[in-house]
């Protein structure tokens, strides 16, 4: 067992008392970006619905505080509206079922938590287009918009409830659709040097590749990085569940590409290829994102190389707290400064994240050894 440093008890108490203090404020609604110190809560059909129930069960985890635990039953059963009403449903489903349901009933065991996250799974596999072998990412937004032929490194991420599905339903469809579109990554998403695109546009009914896109990156050849940390954790778990050395192989390149990319406090820029006059804002929700990611990499790969993924999660979890920790500022309910969600419309740039707050929360946890994290 590795020695947990003095600062990662610190942080942990500070990232806990400030979200038994937002409790009162958030309670069972849904944030997404604080805006002048107060986190804007959006629909339950958001795709960032899981993060804060989910930060709250990874709360729960170590403490057993019922307080955490009541907030995230209360924010899991609003989202039944989500879930029944269907429509509004994008790939998102793994995001927002993996942190609710699926931690649920790891943790307590519910069965009513299991069918909820079964019922995800089934309209996640739903989205798998065939053909071009991906899941597709989005409904029209817009009347007459046809993205159907649109996937996106994000979804990386929400294969991981189509794994624990199969294990759970003993039934391999699910992961076979998880491993076709992680397939589907390794070709058409992950460059040769380790970055990767937002979006890839398929032709919907033949599969044929059209074109990699921008998407919240600054350019089509840019290199986003909450996408590339999306790649890196999302590859890693693929690899985690399958065993298939060819995740882990793609998931060590995204990874030295991400670290051989960081400024000297080592939080990511908003994108790592970025024309000279275009500001350079900060994305710690991507550095929270990658360092939770790294410190799994660390655990798959042999003692020779771990410290090659442990060390620099652990400088960027430590950046993090000690730089972009708002624990000092009462009238901040964010944790995590400095996050930028989407530069190319302008949308909540340089403020705190709720993704960034819960993977900079599961960062610390893994740190002190937890035995629950939710994607695996
Ligand atoms: N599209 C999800 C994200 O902002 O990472």
């Amino acid at each position: 067992m590795e020695h947990t440093p003095n600062w990662v008890e610190e942080a942990w108490t500070k990232a806990k008392d400030k979200t038994l203090r937002n409790i009162a404020q958030i309670g069972d609604g849904f944030p997404h970006a604080s805006v002048n110190g107060t986190y804007v809560l959006e629909q339950p059909n958001w795709w960032t619905a899981g993060f804060w129930p989910g930060m709250l069960w990874q709360l729960y985890e170590e403490s057993g505080d019922d307080r955490f635990r009541m907030t995230a039953e209360q924010c899991e059963a609003r989202l039944d509206a989500v879930l029944d009403g269907y429509v509004r449903l994008d790939h998102d489903l793994g995001f927002m079922w993996t942190l609710t349901s699926v931690a649920a009933h790891k943790l307590l065991d519910s069965e009513v938590s299991k069918i909820r996250a079964l019922k995800a799974a089934n309209y996640l596999v739903g989205r798998f287009n065939l053909k071009g072998r991906y899941i597709r990412a989005w409904n029209p937004w817009t009347e007459g918009e046809d993205n159907a032929g649109y996937a996106i490194i994000d979804c990386a991420m929400n294969t991981p409830l189509l794994y624990w599905a199969s294990r759970e339903s003993g039934d391999p469809r699910y992961r076979h659709i998880a491993e076709a579109h992680m397939d589907t990554v390794l070709q058409h998403f992950v460059r040769a040097d380790g970055s990767v695109y937002h979006i890839v546009e398929f032709d919907p009914w033949t599969g044929q590749f059209v074109e990699g896109k921008g998407g919240q990156g600054y350019a089509p050849e840019s290199a986003w990085s909450r996408g590339t940390a999306w790649a890196l954790y999302g590859l890693t778990l693929s690899y985690h569940h399958t065993g298939n050395p060819a995740y882990l192989n793609a998931a060590k390149r995204v990874a030295h590409f991400f670290l051989s990319n960081l400024p000297e406090d080592h939080v990511p820029h908003w994108d790592f290829r970025l024309p000279q006059d275009v500001t350079k804002y900060r994305d710690s929700s991507a550095g929270a994102i990658a360092a939770s990611g790294l410190l799994l990499l660390a655990d798959k790969v042999g003692a020779l190389e771990a410290h090659v993924y442990r060390q620099p999660a652990v400088k960027m979890l430590e950046s993090l707290y000690r730089n972009y920790g708002a624990w000092d500022q009462d009238n901040e309910e964010g944790l995590i400064l400095h996050g930028t969600s989407h530069y190319p419309e302008g949308k909540n740039i340089d403020v705190p994240l709720i993704y960034g707050d819960f993977y900079f929360v599961e960062g610390l946890a893994r740190l002190r050894g937890t035995r629950a994290i939710f994607w695996e």
